[in-house]
């Protein structure tokens, strides 16, 4: 551990930009010293934020654009949670101007741009990693330490989604100043795929040793947002009847070249409970989550043949060393503890001047899920090919980088 501190700049600053500079002031060698956003509101709460964290005579610039950001601050890193279409150019800006780069999650619009955030980040030697938290949510997270331990034999198939019901964030976006609306409105694809497509890549050992080979995609006709819009907006309103793009449920099928299938499925626009419906499905078991707050596991062992056990029997057993240390530690807030732990491991990385755990490679092959799945949906589900980021690498890559945040393997050795 070295006694750096991080000179930082966050660029945007809506609801999810200000969370996450928040939790992350919480770490105390991040200096924040610039912040930015187009709308000048939010670039000044971004400013308050900052001094409400390091006191009012901690200096921190506010600037609208950041191209002038980063002409004139001399940083270490940026944390940008602008909106999907804007997250890669500034992340190439932030690494051309010597930044490390953390970028919110979201979908690519091209593989151009994908290709231009690998490129950047290997001529420039910055790195950009993709928050994906979902990487460090307790269960993912247990489900992965199983795996390691061979509990569910060797792993054929995987699903996941983002299942959440956004229609009132999607239809209000123009009243709230919220991107997602014009990408349901212009888009049909999997326009969200990281949250479950992370993990999963972690547990297929995906740009190491494996990788996705093609996908194709399939969407529903697109109903929820109208029908939301008519049951809450005026007579006249213009999104009661607007013929939005994106299916309701967008499906992505995506084979892998040691043979085992992914299914997502995208599903914001229908009435349900939040889920990312995580399965995991070996030769020795299963794992499934039902909703949020019941997830199940079924082992070739147990005495009661075909009854699922639930999930809250294991931790006791297969809790993920950090998890373990983490709560011992004091959890968190922020989607129930895993924002902090992926913004320490972005953190640790600029510091230590090590390659982060989720890597420009990871970054571009998750992203890359929702430009192809939208040519698929666009040529009858045609399959796609993937392209692989590494350039042959995957199968034979530098060693990752071992530690506490570590999600290419369960670094026990950190938590002695
Ligand atoms: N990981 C998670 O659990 C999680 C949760 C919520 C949101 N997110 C992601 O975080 C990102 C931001 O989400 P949000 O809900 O805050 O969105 P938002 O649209 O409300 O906020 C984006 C902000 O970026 C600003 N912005 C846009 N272009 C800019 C530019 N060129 N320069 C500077 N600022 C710019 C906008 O003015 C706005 O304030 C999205 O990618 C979203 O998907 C992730």
């Amino acid at each position: 551990m070295n006694n750096k501190t991080i000179r930082l700049a966050a660029i945007g600053l809506g609801g999810r930009g200000r969370g996450q500079l928040d939790l992350l002031l919480k770490i105390p060698y991040i200096n924040c010293v610039a912040v930015c956003d187009t709308v000048p509101e939010r670039a000044e709460e971004g400013v308050r934020i900052v001094k409400k964290n390091r006191g009012e005579e901690h200096e921190v610039r506010s600037y609208l654009d950041y191209v002038e950001l980063f002409k004139k601050e001399k940083l270490d890193a940026a944390l940008i949670c602008t909106t999907w279409i804007t997250h890669s150019r500034i992340a190439v800006a932030a690494m051309k101007a010597g930044c490390d780069a953390a970028i919110e999650v979201g979908g690519a619009a091209s593989v151009e741009e994908c290709w231009q955030l690998v490129r950047t980040s290997e001529e420039t030697g910055k790195f950009c990693m993709l928050l994906e938290n979902c990487c460090y949510d307790r269960k993912e997270m247990m489900v992965y330490n199983m795996m390691r331990q061979g509990v569910f034999g060797e792993i054929t198939h995987c699903e996941g989604g983002y299942r959440h019901d956004l229609r009132d964030e999607i239809s209000l976006g123009r009243e709230n100043i919220h991107g997602r609306l014009y990408n349901f409105q212009h888009r049909n694809g999997e326009l969200y795929p990281t949250h479950q497509l992370g993990p999963i890549c972690k547990l297929l050992g995906v740009n190491r040793g494996n990788r996705m080979l093609y996908l194709t995609s399939m969407a529903s006709k697109s109903r929820g947002l109208n029908e939301w819009n008519r049951q809450h907006q005026p007579e006249g309103y213009d999104l009661r009847e607007y013929p939005f793009n994106c299916g309701d449920v967008v499906s992505t099928m995506i084979k892998c070249a040691n043979g085992e299938t992914i299914v997502l499925h995208h599903d914001c626009s229908t009435p349900r409970p939040y889920s990312r419906n995580y399965v995991v499905e070996g030769t020795k078991g299963s794992f499934m989550e039902i909703s949020d707050t019941n997830s199940l596991i079924y082992l070739d062992s147990f005495e009661k043949k075909h009854e699922w056990q639930h999930i809250d029997g294991f931790y006791e057993k297969y809790e993920h060393p950090l998890w373990k240390w983490y709560r011992t530690e004091g959890v968190k807030a922020g989607h129930g503890g895993m924002d902090f732990l992926v913004l320490s491991a972005f953190a640790e990385s600029v510091r230590d001047g090590t390659r982060p755990p989720i890597d420009v490679y990871d970054t571009a092959a998750w992203m890359v899920v929702t430009c192809l799945s939208e040519q698929s949906v666009a040529m009858g589900s045609t399959p796609v090919p993937i392209p692989d980021f590494t350039n042959g690498m995957w199968i034979d890559r530098e060693p990752f980088v071992r530690g506490r945040y570590c999600v290419d393997a369960v670094c026990d050795e950190f938590f002695e």
